[in-house]
């Protein structure tokens, strides 16, 4: 893999993405910075992006990539080959938080993001892996969260797609290694972006009255708590950095970036050794060269 990358991220119009395509265009990384209707709703961020691409002759290009939409993310994924010839490295970025107690939340709106916080990557990475596969080479990058190690009380659904987006991430992890991609987890604990500002809460505010006043009051306690500790978002796209500036194949399966460890770093290293097992007892560490050196031995 050539050492300047080519990187498409969804969900780069604020927070996390936005600050990723920037601190990887000002090291030389070609960006395709993907958003949704970067002609609508995210026209101003969409603008601002690329006036400071302009400004400052970074390799940022603005594409529109809804990752609900499998024509949307094919199109965008065109494209982005189109200009750079390959795409070494996909951010799976884009994503929400539903609050309230898990009865609160309606089935369409569990749905709604599931298909955004899950749905979204299988959709980024079938469109990508093709051209990964053609090159023999890439990393996939998961965007979970420390909720995707823990639960946090009316955070039930948010912590399912999260624990869900890491399933699948693991799974490719081992299942694609013997092409030379990588599949890895970054798992942020609480940073100041615009994400709290933009939290769904549950709609069925009946079913919620029927909880005692202390337990109705578990969500804004917890959403207080969450955004009055957040980090500095700056740590996280440096350590986006690093994972992409490590050599091929000597990328951890997980990385935790957090303001506080609460025992996601115990987590994983108890699962790193329980999944050692689960491979090795299924007879898979002595046949895949990676599984063997890699997915079992590392963080
Ligand atoms: N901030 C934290 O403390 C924290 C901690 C752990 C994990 N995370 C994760 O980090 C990721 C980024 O969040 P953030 O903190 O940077 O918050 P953010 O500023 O709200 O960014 C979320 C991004 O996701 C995009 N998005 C939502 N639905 C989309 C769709 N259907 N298609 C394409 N893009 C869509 C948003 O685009 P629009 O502008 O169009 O809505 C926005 O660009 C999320 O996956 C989040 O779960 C955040």
């Amino acid at each position: 893999m050539n050492s300047k990358q080519v990187v498409l991220i969804t969900g780069s119009s604020t927070g996390f993405g936005r600050m990723f395509a920037d601190t990887l265009a000002r090291k030389g990384h070609t960006v395709f910075a993907t958003m949704r209707d970067p002609g609508g709703r995210n026209a101003k961020n969409a603008s601002e992006i690329r006036s400071l691409a302009e400004k400052d002759s970074l390799p940022i290009h603005v594409l529109e990539l809804d990752v609900t939409d499998d024509a949307s993310v094919g199109r965008a994924v065109d494209a982005a080959v189109a200009k750079a010839g390959r795409i070494d490295v996909a951010i799976n970025n884009a994503g929400y938080v539903v609050s309230g107690l898990a009865e609160a939340v309606t089935p369409e709106q569990a749905q709604r993001l599931m298909d955004t916080n899950f749905l979204g990557s299988v959709r980024v990475n079938r469109a990508v892996l093709p051209h990964m596969r053609r090159q023999r080479s890439g990393v996939l990058i998961h965007v979970s969260s420390g909720a995707g190690r823990v639960i946090l009380p009316s955070f039930g659904f948010y912590c399912a797609s999260k624990f869900a987006l890491e399933a699948l991430a693991e799974s490719y992890r081992y299942e694609l290694a013997g092409q030379g991609i990588e599949s890895v987890i970054l798992e942020p604990g609480q940073y100041e972006t615009p994400i709290f500002g933009n939290i769904v809460t549950g709609a069925d505010e009946a079913r919620a009255k029927t909880y005692g006043a202390a337990v109705q009051q578990i969500p804004a306690k917890i959403n207080e708590a969450l955004s009055s500790t957040a980090g500095n978002a700056q740590e996280v796209a440096d350590a986006v950095l690093r994972i992409i500036e490590t050599p091929a194949g000597e990328r951890q399966l997980r990385y935790f970036v957090s303001p506080q460890n609460f025992g996601v770093e115990e987590i994983n290293a108890l699962t790193k050794q329980v999944q050692a097992n689960v491979l090795e007892a299924f007879g898979l560490t002595a046949d895949t060269k990676f599984l063997k050196g890699k997915a079992a031995g590392s963080a």
